[in-house]
């Protein structure tokens, strides 16, 4: 049985500065999964709030979201069988430190020491999540 899902992909501010862009999305495109949509925009700070309302009075959290103001975002849907796993899976683990060689993390995550948050990528890790942000970052699709 066929299990097409979509995922939030974003190539966050750091992803975009170092011209990763392209990188994830031919990764992305490499393992069989369609774009449905695509944009590079600047986020705001309503938008990350619903983005990261689980987030919300973390010590990370006003951190996380000045770095995401801090310049353009790739927003993407992506469209494929179980792509939510499937994208975690290629992003690797939240930590560029200590995420898996061949994963887009491990491969060119950068550690600026305390700055997890400059982990190139975001994927959505649920069905909810994907659907609560999907609607937030593309409202119209
Ligand atoms: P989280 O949703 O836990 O990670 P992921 O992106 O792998 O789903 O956290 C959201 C982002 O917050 C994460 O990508 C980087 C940042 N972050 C930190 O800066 N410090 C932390 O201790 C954690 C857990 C996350
Ligand atoms: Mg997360």
């Amino acid at each position: 049985m066929t299990e097409t899902q979509r995922t939030l992909v974003l190539v966050k501010p750091d992803g975009v500065k170092r011209n990763l862009s392209g990188e994830v999305l031919r990764r992305v495109e490499a393992k069989g999964y369609t774009l449905v949509a695509l944009e590079l925009r600047s986020a705001t700070r309503e938008l990350l709030a619903g983005h990261y309302a689980e987030h919300e009075g973390k010590p990370f959290y006003e951190p996380l979201v000045e770095f995401m103001l801090s310049g353009p975002v790739l927003a993407a849907v992506v469209e494929g069988h179980r792509v939510i796993e499937g994208f975690r899976s290629l992003a690797g683990t939240t930590d560029p430190t200590t995420a898996a060689p061949g994963t887009i993390r491990g491969d060119l995550g950068r550690d600026w020491g305390l700055k997890v948050q400059q982990n190139l990528v975001h994927g959505s890790d649920s069905p909810e999540s994907a659907a609560r942000e999907i609607g937030l970052w593309f409202p119209n699709l």
